[in-house]
C-alpha cells in the first residue's frame, strides 16, 4: 500500500517536541530575511510547516496526495490557523501558482520523489514565483553518503514499546538499476508477547539527489546557496555526533538529513 494514501504520516512532527524544535531551528534559520509569505509544495500533513505559521509566517501549501492535504487542513484548523492549501504536482506549480512568495520550501526529503531532471525544471519555473532576494529552502535526507553506503535494510526505532505491546519498524531499501530506490516499510506488531499483525508500506520510488547537482541547479536558475545545516537532530535521533566539528562540509559524511537556503540573487 502507499504510505501517502494511508494515516501514517497524519501526525509526523506534530508532537510538542518536534513543534518547538522546529520552530527553534526556522527561527533561527529565516530571522535574518525579511520575509513574509512561505508556501510549502510539498506540505504533506503539515506537521513540518505549521511551526512557521507559529512564527508569524503568512503560510500557504500544496501536495501531490489529497489524503495527506486534507489532514493538513484538520492540523492548521486544529493548531487556530486557516491557510490555503490546494492540490498540486510540484512540477507544475510555476503554471499554477496564483502569487509570487517571499519563500517556497519543500521539507521532508520531498523533491527526490522525482528526477534530478525534473527538479531541474522544477527549479527553473518556481524561480519565476519567488520575489526578488527571496529563498528557496529544502531539506532532505543525505544521497550522497545513501549512495555511498546502498543499504538494504535498517531496522528503525520501535514505534510503540510498553510491556503490552510491541510494534518494530524496518525499512527494506529496494533499489533499482538506475539507482532510483523504493523504501518499503515493514511493521510488526506483538501484544502480550504474541505476534498479532505484520504490515507493509511503501513510499513512491526515490530518485537520489546528490549536493553538488543541486546546487548546480540553483545556480544555473540564479540561485545561490546562502547556507546549509545538519538537521539529524531533527528528523532522527542524533547520530555519529562524536565524528562532527559542527562545520557542515567537514561533517558531510556524517550527516544523515541536511537542509539548504538558497536565496534568488538574478
Ligand atoms: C515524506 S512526505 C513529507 C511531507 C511534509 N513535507 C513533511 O515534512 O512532513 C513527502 C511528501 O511529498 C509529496 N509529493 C511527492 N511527490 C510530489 C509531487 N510531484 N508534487 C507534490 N508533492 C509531492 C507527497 O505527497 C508527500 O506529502
Amino acid at each position: 500500500m502507499d504510505l501517502y494514501n494511508t494515516s501514517a504520516l497524519f501526525n509526523q512532527n506534530m508532537s510538542k517536541e518536534q513543534q518547538d524544535k522546529f520552530q527553534e531551528f526556522y527561527k533561527k534559520v529565516f530571522s535574518e530575511y525579511d520575509i513574509t509569505t512561505i508556501h510549502d509544495c510539498s506540505v504533506g500533513a503539515g506537521g513540518t510547516t505549521i511551526p512557521f505559521a507559529r512564527l508569524g509566517y503568512q503560510v500557504s501549501g500544496s501536495d501531490l496526495s489529497e489524503n495527506l492535504l486534507n489532514k493538513a487542513k484538520e492540523n492548521f484548523k486544529r493548531e487556530g490557523y486557516d491557510v490555503e492549501l490546494f492540490p498540486c504536482d510540484f512540477r507544475k506549480l510555476g503554471e499554477v501558482l496564483p502569487n509570487t512568495y517571499d519563500c517556497i520550501i519543500s521539507t521532508g526529503n520531498s523533491l527526490p520523489h522525482v528526477n534530478n531532471q525534473d527538479v531541474h525544471e522544477f527549479i527553473k519555473n518556481i524561480a519565476t514565483k519567488i520575489n526578488k532576494d527571496g529563498l528557496l529552502f529544502l531539506d532532505m535526507r543525505n544521497w550522497d553518503k545513501i549512495l555511498k553506503e546502498r543499504p538494504i535494510f535498517s531496522a528503525r526505532d520501535p514505534l510503540v514499546m510498553t510491556a503490552e505491546e510491541h510494534v518494530s519498524l524496518y525499512q527494506i531499501w529496494n533499489w533499482h538499476d538506475d539507482l532510483s530506490v523504493d523504501f518499503i516499510f515493514v511493521s510488526s506488531t506483538d501484544r502480550q508477547g504474541k505476534h498479532e499483525k505484520t504490515s507493509i508500506l511503501s513510499a513512491p520510488t526515490y530518485y537520489p539527489l546528490k549536493f553538488e547537482a543541486y546546487e548546480k541547479m540553483l545556480n544555473d536558475n540564479g540561485f545561490e546557496v546562502k547556507s546549509c545545516f545538519d538537521v539529524d537532530g531533527l528528523w532522527f535521533k542524533p547520530q555519529n555526533e562524536e565524528m562532527k566539528t559542527g562545520n557542515f562540509q567537514e561533517d558531510f559524511d556524517n550527516i544523515g538529513w541536511y537542509a539548504v537556503l538558497a536565496q534568488k540573487v538574478k
